[in-house]
């Protein structure tokens, strides 16, 4: 997804935006560019590639300037290339503009525009922003791009600076994130916080229809009917350290290292003795209890999480619940009325497909509650309440932390149903609260199994197909194991219900294919006892997880990983650890670009 920075003030304004830039390419990318304007003329710098090729461009070319725009693209309409990096300009080259978004209706407003005799000199839907704040041009650059932008349809975080506007960026936001950071006499703008924590942690989140004049005097909002906004000022707490690596190889890895914290942080604060404290829910007492189904949407990694809250919440709250793909969801007719909870998860709180299916279920009725790591990101601003996951900034393109973070925000909202709804008691509360806490612990304990984990994963490194099994809530963990490892070393895996290998898997176990169970102790141990057997009698090769002081795994399987005891309920945010490692340590192996795999982005946001 696109990166956008923005800055006016006394500093150097290109190191602020490279170094901006290099905090946002975790959002994935495919060419760069920069735009300076100094001494009445704008400076462009473009490049294909990754952000070095235009620090080097830079450096050849230096541009001196206290203001100006970066982006680093990531392309939806139009090849990557030099032409269709950002900035664009207009025909005359005075107005230049940075986008994060999708115009969806670009195709006439570029053919009008051409027959209006603009040239348009890139494949981008981008471009046509820059002519049409052109044409809308008279004497101000907020009133010419609030015309511009009534005649937009789609999404758009936008960036404008022009040569007849000396002395201001105009910033704009509709369905794709952008903030306002401000400085000491110094203002930003940027898709997301690690861009500008170097500078300022006091941040605005535009709202959707919003525009913001950034001055050197100050920073001005309103909606785009000119209306001026009081806006909150928002004091991140994550410092510039959390969102660098801190020592690790990755960010992915520092992330899989930083779950304990991650875990902690997101119960922290909401552990009673025997209740659960969620009023961020922002539900009344009448409405938690009138719900008569749960309906959870999210996409990839969230999904599977989503599909381990469905076993959650069905055994501690007694409420049925539908897991459904988002981009699933909104083409099928799902049953949802006033008396539904729909439940979206998401890292981002940008996913375009998600976003779509919480507005489908709201305009059915639906109360929607979300669980997000991103303060303020799009779904939570459309969701009735947010269970916000504490596991900071996750950078690296394959969720970790934030995948147990959402693990645990379910079982706090489990527990809180239940007993708000009385399926579970106060002992049973109890119990449950008490092994929560011990999950960063245990968590931890696995952790310090790394060496071990990065030895089998080199053993395992030249195989080029995996399968993952696994049964009841820990079908969702082999999923998820499948997922780490095809996104991040691009070799093929499979998630699989143990059950199902009867049906069909069975047929491809040789001695070339590697299969990973989850045969901790629960309800279905000796099933997996009888998978890890059939796998064996077929030269399969096990890769087993299995329970500390189990002693039956171990005679059957080729290689244990033990897992630290703990309520099978639970089991999920400790099998998935070493399954992220073992993924991780294959593909570093393979000398795979980790945090940033080829195809991929951080946040989705387009459909
Ligand atoms: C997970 O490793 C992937 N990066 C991807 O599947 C991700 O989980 C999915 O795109 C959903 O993102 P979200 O949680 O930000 O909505």
């Amino acid at each position: 997804m696109c990166g956008i920075v923005g800055y006016i003030g006394s500093k150097e304004v290109v190191s602020v935006l490279i170094d901006g830039l290099k905090h946002l390419e975790y959002r994935g990318y495919d060419s760069a560019g920069i735009a300076v304007l100094h001494n009445n003329t704008i400076e462009i710098r473009r490049s294909k590639g990754k952000l070095n090729e235009l620090a080097e461009m830079v450096l050849a070319q230096p541009v001196p300037g206290n203001i100006g725009l970066g982006h680093t693209r990531w392309a939806t309409h139009g090849r990557p290339s030099e032409e269709n990096a950002h900035p664009h300009e207009d025909c005359k080259g005075e107005i230049v503009v940075v986008h994060n978004g999708i115009v969806e209706n670009y195709l006439s407003l570029k053919d009008e525009l051409q027959a209006r005799g603009h040239v348009f000199v890139s494949e981008t839907d981008t471009e046509v922003f820059a002519h049409l704040i052109e044409e809308e041009f008279t004497d101000d650059l907020y009133a010419a791009v609030q015309r511009a932008l009534k005649k937009v349809k789609g999404t758009y975080a936008l960036g404008v600076m022009s040569l007849k506007a000396p002395g201001q960026i105009i910033a704009a936001r509709f369905d794709s994130p952008l903030i306002v950071g401000l400085g000491k006499d110094e203002y930003f703008i940027a898709s997301d916080v690690p861009a500008i924590l170097n500078h300022t942690r006091d941040v605005i989140f535009l709202d959707n229809g919003e525009i913001a004049v950034l001055k050197q005097d100050g920073v001005k909002i309103t909606n785009l009917d000119g209306e001026e906004k009081e806006k909150a000022v928002v004091r991140i707490t994550w410092n510039a350290a959390q969102a660098e690596k801190a020592g690790y190889r990755h960010f992915m890895l520092k992330e899989i290292f930083e779950q304990p914290i991650a875990i902690e942080d997101t119960i922290r604060t909401r552990l009673g003795e025997d209740n659960i404290h969620l009023e961020e829910m922002e539900l009344s007492e009448q409405q938690l209890n009138e719900i008569e189904k749960v309906v959870i949407i999210a996409c990839g990694t969230s999904w599977h999480a989503g599909l381990v809250g469905k076993f959650i919440i069905e055994e501690l709250a007694r409420i049925p619940v539908e897991v459904d793909i988002a981009s699933e969801f909104r083409y099928r007719s799902p049953i949802i009325s006033g008396k539904t909870l729909t439940l979206a998860i998401s890292q981002s709180g940008e996913t375009a497909d998600t976003m779509a299916g919480i507005r489908q279920a709201k305009a059915s009725g639906s109360k929607i509650i979300s669980i997000c790591n991103v303060l303020g990101s799009s779904i939570p601003r459309e969701s009735d309440g947010t269970i916000y996951t504490h596991a900071g900034p996750e950078i690296g393109v394959a969720s970790t932390k934030a995948f147990t973070a959402q693990l645990t925000a379910l079982y706090l909202l489990a527990i809180y149903l239940g007993r708000k709804r009385g399926a579970i008691g106060a002992e049973r509360t109890k119990e449950l609260i008490n092994e929560l806490r011990r999950l960063p612990h245990l968590a931890g304990n696995i952790l310090k199994e790394d060496a071990n984990l990065k030895k089998l994963a080199h053993e395992f490194s030249y195989y080029k197909d995996f399968l993952y099994l696994g049964r009841g809530i820990n079908y969702p963990i082999a999923l998820e194991g499948a997922l780490k490892l095809k996104e991040i070393s691009y070799i093929h895996a499979e998630g699989y219900p143990a059950g199902e290998m009867k049906h069909g898997p069975i047929a491809l176990i040789d001695e070339d294919m590697p299969v990973v169970t989850i045969a901790v102790h629960s309800k279905t141990y000796d099933k997996m006892l009888g998978n890890i057997e059939e796998v064996k009698a077929r030269d399969g090769i096990v890769i087993a997880l299995a329970t500390e002081g189990d002693t039956e795994v171990a005679k059957k399987a080729d290689h244990v990983i033990y897992i630290p005891h703990a309520m099978e309920i639970f089991s999920p945010i400790l099998t998935i650890i070493p399954l992220q490692l073992l993924a991780y340590y294959i593909a570093d192996k393979k000398g795979c670009d980790v945090d940033q795999p080829r195809n991929l982005a951080k946040s989705v946001t387009v459909e």
